[in-house]
């Protein structure tokens, strides 16, 4: 057992989790733990932007308002206000930072997506998140005070009952977590705790999110007695490339954002006509994914089209150079032909609750990112909003930090990790076997539209599969497969629970039993 001692803990190293770390290491030493690779999370595969209002034309209100239409009305107003008149200022730290953005002249380039009645996206082409997380690291990577720490998967937030002395209080003191490469499993003690740690999109068959999004930080805070809201609230994108080869690759909103037409592959008619007559391609992504979902079920199609061809080949080109070359490696010339594309999970709106200094219910665990319920998304997640949403809570949480540094005194004594009791696995396919089921049926029972009947369908394959994993935990010593799996199904069950609680339908919460939207919006929480 290695044991590690830090002024602060951070669970993550996106956006949210470099962020915190670098604002807190002016002053502390700050630790950041990654699961896999530091750049593995949803960051690096950010391709839109960030939105913010940096053109005259536009407004705060313009944007909040935009923000609370996609959401449903479901978000919470001062959470929204407090994010989007920060991020001005957010966008200038990163270019501070050395983020290439896109610029016209002195001011930078605006691109337009869903939901967005101005251009107010900034962009560094069409791979932001790659340049953002680059301009992080390489900032973390230079500053003495912060480590830097890849290959560990958190198992368990510890708190006042892993104490040498049980003391039975849900303080947060740190993470038990598993070195990857050695096996052993450490004990990262520190005053606070910041839990950055993603969403839990992998819970579906089909997601844009990368490999490890699935829900850890959600399902061990939950564990540890945080609650946990809007859950049900799982955004799909409408556009991932729908290719027998490549999984999972997003076709940015700026392509819809800059002119591009969804179309039946078929017929070849522009079909959001018949959906949303006013906004077209450039509704709110649960219409926008909606309407496909209708027009493949209804036709018996595999894919709908997203055409972008009668535009200037330069200009397609120009907008998206990392798009372009990817589909011309798969056949597909954009700026000739339609891109084959279908919905996939996108986004995990709900999570852990947080307020606006990003204080969970636990004392000493903060929260920032997708792994939490700020308020600002609502019923459904206005494009681009979700960096700005790091950045911001990122901020937020390491200053509340420092305002109470004095009161969050040293960790107690804290027990060993017990790995008496546990042999090595000699049943790993019980892992994978599970961990389709679980996607598969997410997938087909919890997808974009719901019924009753078919939540309560999931929610009877989760108890089952609930007491397996739970008796393979109990029997064998922990991978990072075996953590992972735990949480994806404490995730899928939190989704299905708070999918059941609500009789309506809401943003990205459709239901074919509810199709009406109750007159007063209501948060899903969960009390553990
Ligand atoms: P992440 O960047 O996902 O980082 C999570 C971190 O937690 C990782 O370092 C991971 O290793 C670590 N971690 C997870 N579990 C553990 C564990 N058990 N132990 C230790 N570490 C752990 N949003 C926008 O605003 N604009 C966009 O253009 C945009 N495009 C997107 C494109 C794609 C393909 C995807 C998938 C998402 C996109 N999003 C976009 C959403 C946005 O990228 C994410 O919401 C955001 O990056 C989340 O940042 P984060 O810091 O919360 O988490
Ligand atoms: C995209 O580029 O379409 C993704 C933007 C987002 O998820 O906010």
């Amino acid at each position: 057992m290695t044991e590690a001692n830090h002024d602060v803990l951070i669970i993550g190293s996106g956006a949210a989790g470099l962020t915190a770390a670098l604002a807190l290491a002016e002053t502390k030493r700050v630790l950041v733990l990654a699961k896999g690779d530091l750049r593995s999370g949803s960051t690096a595969w950010a391709q839109g932007g960030i939105a913010a209002v940096l053109d005259a034309g536009d407004t705060f209100e313009n944007h909040v308002r935009d923000t609370m239409v996609a959401g449903a009305g479901l978000n919470r107003r001062e959470t929204v206000e407090f994010v989007i008149e920060r991020a001005p200022a957010a966008i200038a730290r990163l270019v501070d930072l050395g983020v290439p953005f896109n610029a016209e002249g002195a001011d930078l380039h605006l691109t337009r997506e869903g939901g967005h009645s101005h251009r107010r996206i900034v962009h560094v082409d069409d791979a932001t998140g790659w340049a953002v997380q680059a301009a992080l690291l390489k900032a973390a990577e230079e500053n003495p005070n912060v480590t830097l720490l890849p290959g560990r998967a958190c198992i368990d937030l510890i708190t006042g009952r892993h104490g040498e002395k049980f003391s039975g209080d849900g303080r947060v003191w740190g993470a038990y977590a598993l070195d990857e490469a050695t096996g052993r499993v450490e004990k990262h003690l520190a005053r606070a705790t910041v839990l950055a740690s993603g969403g839990a999109g992998r819970v579906y068959l089909f997601s844009t999110a990368p490999r490890g999004a699935t829900g850890d930080g959600i399902a061990m805070a939950w564990r540890a007695g945080a609650r946990v809201s809007n859950m049900e609230m799982m955004q799909f994108h409408p556009t991932c490339l729908y290719n027998l080869e490549v999984k999972n690759f997003l076709i940015t909103e700026a392509v819809r954002g800059e002119g591009g037409h969804l179309l039946h592959p078929e017929t070849g008619h522009r079909f959001m006509a018949d959906y949303d007559p006013e906004r077209m391609e450039l509704a709110p992504r649960d219409v926008v994914a909606r309407a496909i979902d209708d027009q493949i079920k209804r036709f018996g199609l595999d894919c709908v089209h997203l055409d972008i061809s009668h535009q200037p080949p330069e200009f397609v080109r120009g907008h998206f150079p990392t798009i372009y070359e990817k589909l011309l490696g798969l056949g597909i010339d954009m700026t000739r032909q339609p891109i084959p594309v279908v919905p996939a999970q996108h986004y995990t709106c709900g999570g852990v609750l947080v307020d606006l200094d990003a204080r969970t219910d636990l004392p000493g665990l903060w929260g920032a990112g997708e792994c939490t319920e700020s308020g600002l998304h609502g019923a459904n997640r206005l494009a681009s909003n979700s960096l700005l949403e790091c950045f911001v809570f990122g901020e937020a949480a390491a200053k509340d930090i420092l305002a109470r540094w004095n009161e969050l005194g040293a960790p107690p004594p804290i027990r060993e990790w017990d790995e008496s009791r546990v042999t090595d696995s000699d049943e790993e396919v019980v892992i994978k076997q599970t961990w389709t089921e679980i996607r598969r049926f997410m997938w087909n029972y919890v997808g974009i539209v719901r019924t009753t009947k078919r939540l309560e369908r999931a929610a009877h394959r989760i108890a089952l599969l609930r007491r397996e994993v739970h008796d393979y935990y109990s029997a064998f010593r922990v991978t990072t497969d075996l953590i992972e799996l735990r949480n994806l199904i404490e995730a899928a069950d939190l989704i299905v629970q708070s999918a059941l609680r609500r009789h309506e339908s809401r943003g990205l919460h459709y239901t074919l039993d509810y199709p009406e939207t109750r007159p007063e919006a209501r948060d899903t929480v969960l009390v553990p």
